[in-house]
């Protein structure tokens, strides 16, 4: 059975007491389901609190939104993969079109990220996707797929099905306009066969979710396709009531 897995992406919003009380207010609203996993990921300051509010529930469970690469030392500002783990995350956000786009992230980062994430033993969602200028040159697959190798590619032998992919179009991210049931299935298969060829055709494959504008009309049409493994949502994450909603959505 597909164990779809929604992820709120809480961006720079919520601070612990606010996380505290959204993550109360959801548990209320929100009946568990035994198909799906729910992962928030709040700004670092409040990882502890929502770790805490979360912490009976295998099926609630928290990560950090983006790691630099070295375990510690004199790098003011940064959070480390151990550090996130000791407040209570178990993933981390790799690679978003913020960190991107407005952090000047590049792919090289990402690999260093995915490997540090792996190694202090949390599970690394890798973002990729195209922007608009990208996707009307026709050059979607190719920006996703050297996103891809760039971040695991040759990474060969190392156990990546606790690897997650989140495709996010850049134009779709906080745009309103959300990529068609179709378009990211499409981007969906190509990702899965890449990585079935470079990883492996075993049993345990990635996850591959897709984000950008989901929200409570759009979320149904999405996951009916069977491509998805789940959503990375940001703003319709923001409404613990809303979310809790969403995060029941059956497909139809
Ligand atoms: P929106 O859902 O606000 O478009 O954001 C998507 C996103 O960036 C999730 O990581």
């Amino acid at each position: 059975m597909r164990r779809l897995l929604f992820a709120a992406n809480w961006k720079m919003h919520l601070g612990p007491e606010e996380a505290r009380a959204y993550l109360k207010a959801f548990r209320s609203r929100y009946n568990r389901r035994e198909d799906r996993d729910v992962w928030f990921f709040p700004p670092a300051v409040s990882i502890e609190a929502a770790a805490q509010a979360t912490r009976e529930r295998a099926d609630l469970q928290v990560g950090v939104q983006d790691i630099y690469w070295e375990p510690k030392g004199a790098y003011t500002g940064a959070v480390s993969a151990p550090l996130a783990l000791q407040a209570g995350a178990r993933a981390t956000l790799i690679g978003h079109s913020e960190r991107r786009h407005v952090f000047g992230e590049t792919d090289a980062d990402t690999r260093r990220k995915v490997a540090a994430a792996l190694a202090a033993g949390l599970v690394p969602i890798l973002c990729v996707g195209e922007t608009l200028v990208e996707r009307d040159a026709g050059h979607t697959l190719t920006v996703v797929m050297r996103q891809l190798a760039a971040a695991i590619g040759g990474t060969e032998g190392t156990p990546l099905s606790r690897l997650v992919v989140a495709y996010e179009p850049v134009w779709a991210i906080g745009t309103g306009r959300n990529a068609t049931p179709a378009d990211a299935s499409a981007v969906h298969r190509e990702i899965r066969a890449w990585l079935a060829s470079r990883l492996g055709g075993g049993a345990a494959q990635p996850r591959v979710l897709y984000g950008g504008s989901v929200n409570l009309k759009n979320c149904a049409e999405l996951l009916a396709e069977p491509e998805l493994d789940g959503v990375l949502v940001g703003g319709a994450s923001l409404d613990p009531e809303g979310w809790a909603q969403l995060v029941q959505t059956s497909a139809p």
